[in-house]
Parts: C-alpha cells; structure tokens; sequence
C-alpha cells in the first residue's frame, strides 16, 4: 500500500503492517488503540491520492507561510520538505571565530498534496522527520516514516548559489532552478532547535530568486518553517567540517 505525500496514511500503513515502535526509529510508541485510528484515518486519506503527485494536488489557495520574507508572486508549483544538513567550516577551534557556511546538502520530499489537503499535517511532518535517521543524500527512495515521494535535490552548485534540482526519473523532469539570496529572517521563537530538540537553533527562513540557468520558469524559492541546521555561535571545540541535520520547507513559485 502506498499513499503518495500523504503522512498519516503512511503513518498508518507502518503501524498496521508492523505495529512495533521499531518502524519509527523507537521516536514513537503507539498503542492499539492509536494504530486503529491511524487505520481509519489512513483509509480516508488514501482516497484522496488518485494520482501521483504534485499533479493531483490543486495549491491554488496554499501560499507560503507569511513572514517579514517579501510577499510571493506567481504562482505556487510545488511544496516540499526538505531533509538535509547545512555544511559549515571552522578556520580554528577558538572561540573567536565564526562558523562559515559552505553550504548544504537536502534532499526534497514532495508534500505539494499534504499542503494542498492536510495543511496542519504539513508543519507536524516537517518537525517529525527531524527525528528520523537522516536519509543518504541523493538518494531517490521516499522519506521515512511517511513514503513522502522525492521531489528533487537540494545542493550548492557554488557557494553562493543554492540549486534545487528537480529531476529525478525520466518521468520526473520538474526543471532546475539556480538561485540566489534576495532576503532572509530570523527563524520565529519556538522553532525546533535540532534533532531530539537539541543544537543550535533552526535556520533564518530564506527568499531565493532564480538566476541565470534556471528551467522550467521557477522564479523564486522560499525556505520556511526552517528546524535545525544552525551553526554553533563560535568555532570553540569544533572541527575544521562539520554538517548540523535540518529540516525546513520549501515553496516553488513559478
Ligand atoms: C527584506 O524584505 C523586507 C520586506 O519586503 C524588506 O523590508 C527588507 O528591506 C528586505 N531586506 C533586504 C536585505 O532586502
Ligand atoms: C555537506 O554535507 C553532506 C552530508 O550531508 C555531504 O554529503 C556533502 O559533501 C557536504 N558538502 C560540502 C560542500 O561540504
Ligand atoms: C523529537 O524528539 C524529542 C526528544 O525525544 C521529543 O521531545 C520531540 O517531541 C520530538 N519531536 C517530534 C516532532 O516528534
């Protein structure tokens, strides 16, 4: 049973089809009575996903969360949860100096239809998978605990140009867009720190536009709803690399 991008329904196939905590990393521990409903619920779900998506999916009233990012223009193409680490480097292990970024590494699940549908699933699920075991960059299987399908990959083709590449199979060709930084803001107070709720922080949430290379007709990137993936306030006791695991959302205007 497969219910594309939707999280409950998956939630609740793994419960039904093996109901011990194990399937979930031991994060949760459900009853009997919490996997009945997951059942009832992943049944009324699975209706809804007639189709792959993000095609499916109608984002016609979805926008990206608001914020003091500027205000979208175009329209919506895909949402995703992004799954990944930030990268950043120590020049010393002092306390007097900062942590570069260099970088990040993501990959891009498509949660256009739990947008579109399941709306207050869609935060729920970005927090959740911050606790799951980190999936192998690039790779092409869906996202635990929820079978969320690839909708792309997430990578720096400079340093300074954040890539979202959309095609994954020969039937998924979505485009490219090479972006750059246009506004940032500081992730909101209560944002997931980090996996288990512990790190340094989340990520500001970004504004991206398109540049020069981009297909497809993407023009803009939102990073929002950003757990995880802040650097520590100095490089004391750090090494010269290291990633910090986060997770965020992503919105696709074209
Ligand atoms: C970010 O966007 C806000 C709202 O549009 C604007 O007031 C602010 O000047 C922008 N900041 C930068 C650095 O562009
Ligand atoms: C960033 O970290 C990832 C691990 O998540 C690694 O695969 C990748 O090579 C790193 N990239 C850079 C530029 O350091
Ligand atoms: C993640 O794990 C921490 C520590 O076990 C827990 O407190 C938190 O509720 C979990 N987050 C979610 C969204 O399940």
């Amino acid at each position: 049973m497969h219910f594309n991008g939707l999280v409950l329904a998956s939630l609740a196939t793994a419960a039904v089809a093996a109901p011990t905590s194990n399937v979930f990393n031991d994060v949760y521990n459900f009853d009997a009575t919490l996997e009945e409903f997951y059942s009832r619920v992943s049944a009324h779900i699975g209706r809804f996903a007639d189709g792959p998506p993000p095609t499916n999916c109608d984002l016609s009233k979805v926008s990206v969360p608001s914020s003091s990012l500027p205000p979208a223009t175009g329209t919506l193409k895909y949402v995703a949860i992004g799954r990944g680490t930030q990268n950043y480097t120590c020049a010393d292990a002092t306390a007097d100096t900062l942590p570069s970024q260099i970088g990040a590494v993501a990959n891009l699940y498509d949660a256009s239809c739990i947008a579109a549908n399941y709306p207050d699933l869609l935060d729920l699920a970005t927090d959740i998978v911050l606790n799951f075991s980190l999936p192998a960059p690039g790779v092409q299987t869906p996202l635990a605990p929820a079978n969320v399908e690839i909708l792309g990959h997430h990578y720096f083709e400079t340093t300074t140009t954040p890539t979202f590449n959309l095609n994954t199979t020969p039937d998924k060709q979505f485009g490219v867009a090479l972006t750059s930084k246009k506004n940032s803001t500081t992730a909101p107070q209560g944002s997931i720190i980090g996996q288990f709720n512990v790190g340094y922080g989340a990520v500001p949430w970004l504004y991206l536009t398109s540049i020069t290379g981009t297909t497809d007709g993407i023009t803009s990137v939102y990073r929002v709803k950003t757990a995880g993936g802040a650097a520590p306030a100095t490089c004391s006791g750090q090494p010269a690399a290291f990633q910090i695991q986060y997770s965020a959302q992503y919105f696709f205007y074209v």
